[in-house]
């Protein structure tokens, strides 16, 4: 066993005025993570704790956190690369609910204006059959799994709060390249002021990406094709 001392920023609603740091001795196995240690405060020091966690295998995306001034997922985060003391603060850029939990509803509202699904005008119940070369197109554009930390990293999106974020930009240009769409609203969805034109091209999304994905990629991507339909 090696023993970290994990520093939390606590703060529940009811009782406190301000955040503050908490700290506890966390005796950890080999191979170990941020949540198992999460777990080992909740259930032998504080059950109090608050955070999220669901699938424990880097798919669900509910435990993004900022671990060690890193946003990150605490469930795929090994404790032996962090050092003995591990600093966890909530996803930045959304309010705080309690402890390591926060308020997601901008993350989904931006997510919903882009109206991420299909649109078919026609009405006929054919599959629509898409090609392996039709297909490829949309690599590294559908794998996201919205955990939030390309959000809680861009600091565009604690600049202005109606930026839509890289998590929905990304999802834009998911839809844009998609052959089967037929939303003739689609680009204006994402091409806007608050949207691709947005984006101060910091790169942080492409870091912090989980599934090593590229929002940033993405959204130069879709700036490209508005740009090359103009001129
Ligand atoms: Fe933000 Fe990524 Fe653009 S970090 S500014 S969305 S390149």
């Amino acid at each position: 066993m090696n023993r970290y001392i994990f520093k939390i920023l606590r703060f529940n609603p009811e009782k406190d005025k301000k955040a503050r740091f908490a700290e506890y001795q966390v005796p950890l196995r080999e191979g170990s993570t941020v949540l198992d240690g999460l777990f080992y405060i909740h259930k032998q020091v504080d059950p109090s704790l608050s955070f999220r966690f669901s699938c424990r295998g880097s798919v669900c995306g509910s435990c993004a956190m900022n671990i060690n001034d890193s946003h990150r997922l605490a469930c795929e985060t090994q404790v032996k690369n962090l050092g003995s003391s591990i600093k966890i603060m909530p996803l930045r850029h959304l309010p705080v609910i309690k402890d390591l939990v926060v308020d997601m509803e901008r993350f989904w509202q931006s997510y919903e204006s882009i109206k991420p699904y299909l649109v078919s005008n026609s009405v006929n119940d054919k599959e629509n059959i898409v090609s392996p070369a039709e297909r490829k197109r949309l690599d590294g554009l559908i794998e996201c799994i919205l955990c939030g930390l390309c959000f809680g990293s861009c600091p565009v999106t604690a600049l202005n709060e109606n930026y839509l974020g890289p998590h929905a930009l990304l999802k834009h240009t998911r839809f844009t390249e998609d052959l089967r769409d037929e939303y003739k609203g689609r680009l204006k969805t994402g091409v806007k002021k608050e949207g691709v034109w947005g984006c101060r091209n910091v790169f942080n999304c492409q870091e912090v990406c989980p599934k090593n994905l590229s929002p940033a990629r993405a959204i130069i991507k879709t700036k490209l094709k508005v740009t090359r339909k103009k001129f």
